[in-house]
């Protein structure tokens, strides 16, 4: 792989057309997979991990195409096949725990795996849930490659979430999808509900209410069978935030992304961004299919530095490393707080992050404390620095963003990771200003 690099630029212009949203398109193909009747899917993101899971679906069965007109169908089935061979979920955490959550509930055995990436990532926060609801888990060490043999079991299951994850609770409400008998999950701390969303419109009975002391208790009743729907997928905020973030820290710049979804439980980069300075506006503001999304009007803006307390994380759990960025362009000191989770993503972001930045001259510092503090340089990041992108696109594009301002080209040693996410990035940015291209 050739390296990349990323010149200071003069602004971003124009209207960016931004992929749909990772979470959401995961869901649309799982969801469709095992409902009744064709699910048609409207802007689904085309990306690796996605295109991965559709894969791992067809290989157990599942009929799923993209037609002439762009949108893509999926015909449920409610008995899967075992597939001949591994299922093999490349880059993807969503799509690998999404998987189990939905085959532990079906009599089959499947073998899934990933790439390097992720098979050091932690899968016992799935298997350990899963196994209490019947089904069998086999792997050496807790972690991909995992063999799995599914439960038709039918016990009521409750599970309290012992970490911010919306993988897991996803994974445990998709194990309960089969059974005639409910399945609870207690979220104490609330984040991304897309599956919560989406199950209503494909006509799941499932509640969510409030205890006394704010928990969530997300109740699925068992025994009906998923009907098919259409669903539209909102532009993903997670890829927005890079073109964002560029914008507002090179001069003269002025951008438009239009559809952008702002879930509540996913815009918290737009919430410290704003905090932080931001010239953000949010446009037309409207509901598609059950979630809000609007027009985002980002312009250069100067930014100061923040204090993000470790309750904001979920929601915004994915933008540190593109925050980050923005905070190294900012004037006086940025601390994020309560960042364990970063550890087990893509790459051990929360050292990613601090490791990039001082290569590329910024002060920043992790303190063992799971949080990472970084002394702004008001809009003089040095830059220079060569960035290991360690498989993660988010590190990869975070540095092509910083690149995009700094004083000296950032050079990422490979950026191919950006297409498990947002395979159109460099050539979207380069469209509106920016100057990355390779060695
Ligand atoms: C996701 C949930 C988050 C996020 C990931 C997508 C999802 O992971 O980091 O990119 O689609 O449910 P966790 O649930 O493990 O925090």
């Amino acid at each position: 792989m050739k390296k990349t690099i990323s010149e200071r630029i003069k602004g971003l212009h124009g209207t960016l057309s931004i992929p749909g949203d990772k979470s959401v398109s995961h869901r649309a193909l799982l969801f469709g997979a095992i409902a009744q009747g064709a699910t048609e899917i409207k802007g689904l993101l085309e990306s690796e991990d996605v295109l991965n899971t559709a894969k791992a679906l067809q290989k157990l069965g599942v009929k799923i195409e993209k037609q002439t007109n762009g949108l893509w169908t999926v015909t449920g089935t409610d008995t899967f096949k075992e597939p001949a061979s591994i299922l093999d979920m490349g880059n993807s955490g969503t799509g690998v725990r999404l998987l189990m959550g939905l085959l532990s509930a079906y009599p089959i055995r499947a073998e899934l795996t990933g790439d390097a990436s992720l098979c050091s990532r932690p899968m016992k926060r799935i298997t350990e849930p899963l196994s209490k609801t019947g089904a069998v888990f086999k792997s050496t060490d807790g972690k991909l490659p995992i063999m799995i043999i599914g439960s038709e079991k039918n016990e009521p299951f409750e599970y309290t979430l012992p970490v911010a994850s919306a993988q897991v609770k996803s994974a445990v409400l998709l194990s309960g999808l089969r059974k005639k008998t409910p399945t609870v999950v207690y979220e104490p701390v609330a984040c991304r509900d897309h599956t919560e969303r989406m199950l209503k419109a494909f006509g799941a009975d499932i509640s969510v209410e409030k205890d006394s002391q704010g928990v969530n208790i997300i109740t699925l009743k068992g025994g009906k069978r998923l009907s098919a729907c259409s669903v539209v997928v909102p532009a993903d905020i997670s890829s927005a935030a890079f073109p964002i973030v560029a914008a507002l820290i090179t001069p003269d710049s002025e951008i438009v992304l239009p559809d952008i979804g702002i879930n509540p439980l996913r815009t918290g980069i737009l919430d410290v961004l704003l905090e932080m300075g931001a010239d953000i506006t949010f446009e037309n503001k409207r509901e598609i299919a059950e979630e809000p999304v609007a027009d985002l009007h980002v312009r250069s803006s100067s930014l100061k530095g923040v204090d993000v307390p470790a309750e904001k994380a979920p929601s915004m759990i994915d933008e540190y490393p593109i925050l980050a960025v923005a905070a190294a362009f900012a004037e006086g000191e940025t601390r994020l707080n309560g960042l364990a989770e970063l550890k087990v993503k893509e790459s051990n972001r929360l050292q990613a992050i601090v490791e990039g930045l001082t290569r590329n001259g910024v002060n920043a510092s992790a303190p063992p404390d799971d949080s990472i503090r970084i002394t702004g340089t008001g809009n003089n990041v040095h830059g220079g620095g060569l960035i290991e992108a360690k498989l993660d696109h988010r590190i990869a594009m975070s540095f092509m963003v910083m690149g995009t301002a700094s004083k000296k080209p950032v050079t990422i040693d490979d950026v191919s990771s950006v297409a498990t996410s947002f395979p159109e990035f460099i050539s979207l940015m380069n469209k509106a200003g920016a100057d990355i291209r390779f060695e």
